[in-house]
């Protein structure tokens, strides 16, 4: 039998008088839209309250301008080398493109992408008014006259000290082939450490990390994979913990390797692998919040997606919690940042050692949803931008005391000689509107834009220093 509910309440807008209904529909739209514009003006002007503090709507301060004001490049492919007309007809050249002579061990502009020794930064020597200068793909070396060993880095700041260490891939030794479609490598030597109070002049601090030599079952075995160490400090355990990605030669192991130690500058103890949650695991990063939570963000599923999940809290092991972002995006290299309460990373495509489009992704929680916000590199030229300036991130570093303003660090990978990998150095921005609306805000980004923007050389603002104090 059929009941009718009396209490029940009308779903539909019931409407008699039908010009009225029409009036209050237009109105409410009308309230709606103002609503709208009003939070899209707060997001995107939303100033810092208290004093000292730079306004976010970074465009506007003339710190941020110089910064943002961005170099072109119009870099020529050389004419094709001469060929005898019977090999042009056995096999006729396409035109070779940027990405091409980028990746030709032998080509005539390769000093462009992977400049000579003799241009190097070299804090060593009194540069006047050419100090604290980055020059994206220049060989940088340390207090000792070494190029700078630290590839796939991050950055730790540690608060007892006041001094910034560097963590990367040493990289030295031959490049080669383990077998014919074999990635190309070289042996692990360990993790490299540089620390700094500038963060232009870099003092080695050693192997924090060594490739073990002897015992072929270990992890750390040289023949093995060590990439994209991280580190990170627990209040609680006041131990330095560091993460990495630990593979064999093949990249079939695919898991996270776990090390710790009670100084910034090592010896580090390696603990144990692992595949993070039952899953594999390759490139990967760890983000430490503002509340002292740490996160492990890895691809997984053969690349094809992002994990992130908490780790425990002295840091040494991922908790049962983990969420899927990005699926089926085919992301990597995972560089993640907060700003104002809002999670943003950067990734990179996947191909090897070869450059690739980034793009920047947003999210309101650190588990997501992720947006795709675009490609955030501005500057150089088509090209620069759809290959994140011939390099991969690795690292996004906050700007202390300029809020909105971060070093984007990324490698600028040799494959055929991997020792001789580069680092670009770029300013990144958090401010502006978006490139693509996203879809369910009615259009209206809840997020700023992320921009990167490319220079051959350029310097933080002297204010870092002022009001950081930090060199
Ligand atoms: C791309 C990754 O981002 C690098 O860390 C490294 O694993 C290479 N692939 C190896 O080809």
């Amino acid at each position: 039998m059929k009941m009718r509910n009396k209490f029940r309440k009308p779903t539909t807008l019931r409407c008699n008088a039908g010009s009225r209904c029409t009036l209050s529909v237009i109105l409410w739209t009308l309230v709606g839209f103002l609503i709208m514009f009003h939070l899209r003006y707060m997001v995107q002007h939303r100033a810092v309250q208290g004093g000292e503090d730079i306004h976010l709507h970074t465009s506007y301060h003339p710190v941020f301008r110089e910064l943002e004001n961005v170099e072109e490049e119009s870099i020529k492919v050389p004419p094709p080398r001469k060929r005898s007309p019977r090999a042009e007809k056995r096999k006729p050249r396409r035109p070779t493109t940027l990405i091409d002579e980028f990746l030709d061990e032998s080509s005539q502009i390769r000093h462009i992408f992977f400049p000579y020794l003799r241009t190097a930064i070299d804090p060593r020597k009194d540069a006047g008014n050419d100090s604290f200068y980055y020059y994206p793909g220049r060989i940088w070396l340390d207090t000792d006259g070494n190029p700078i060993q630290a590839h796939g880095g991050g950055i730790l700041y540690d608060e007892m000290t006041g001094t910034y260490y560097w963590y990367g891939e040493y990289k030295d030794g031959p490049t080669y082939h383990a077998h014919k479609r074999g990635a190309a490598r070289v042996d692990i030597i360990g993790v490299g450490c540089y620390s700094s109070k500038d963060l232009w002049t870099w003092k080695h601090e050693g192997i924090v990390l060594p490739a073990e030599e002897t015992d072929e079952n270990h992890d750390l075995h040289k023949s093995n994979v060590l990439e994209r160490p991280k580190v990170i400090f627990n209040k609680q355990t006041s131990k330095y913990v560091m993460w990495m990605h630990i593979d064999d030669v093949n990249y079939t192991k695919a898991s996270v390797g776990v090390a710790v130690s009670d100084s910034p500058i090592g010896p580090f103890e390696y603990l144990y692998s692992k595949q993070p949650h039952g899953f594999d695991s390759r490139d990967m990063t760890i983000f430490k919040d503002d509340d002292g939570m740490a996160y492990l963000i890895y691809s997984s599923d053969d690349n094809s997606e992002l994990h992130i999940g908490p780790l425990s809290s002295n840091y040494l092991d991922v908790t049962h919690v983990v969420v899927k972002a990005l699926v089926g995006q085919r992301r990597e290299a995972p560089a993640l940042f907060k700003h104002e309460g809002t999670y943003y990373m950067i990734t990179s495509g996947c191909s090897g050692w070869a450059p690739n489009e980034a793009l920047a992704h947003a999210a309101g929680s650190i588990y997501g949803p992720w947006e795709i916000m675009g490609n955030p590199c501005m500057g150089g030229n088509k090209v620069f931008q759809l290959t994140t300036f011939f390099s991969q991130s690795t690292f996004v570093l906050p700007v202390p005391g300029v809020p909105g303003l971060f070093i984007f660090m990324a490698d600028r990978w040799n494959p055929a000689d991997l020792r001789d990998s580069r680092y670009v150095w770029l300013p990144l921005t958090v401010g502006g509107a978006v490139d693509r609306p996203l879809d369910y805000n009615f259009g209206f980004p809840l997020w700023s834009r992320v921009s990167i923007y490319w220079h051959k050389k350029w310097r933080l603002p002297s204010m870092w220093t002022a009001v950081s104090g930090q060199k």
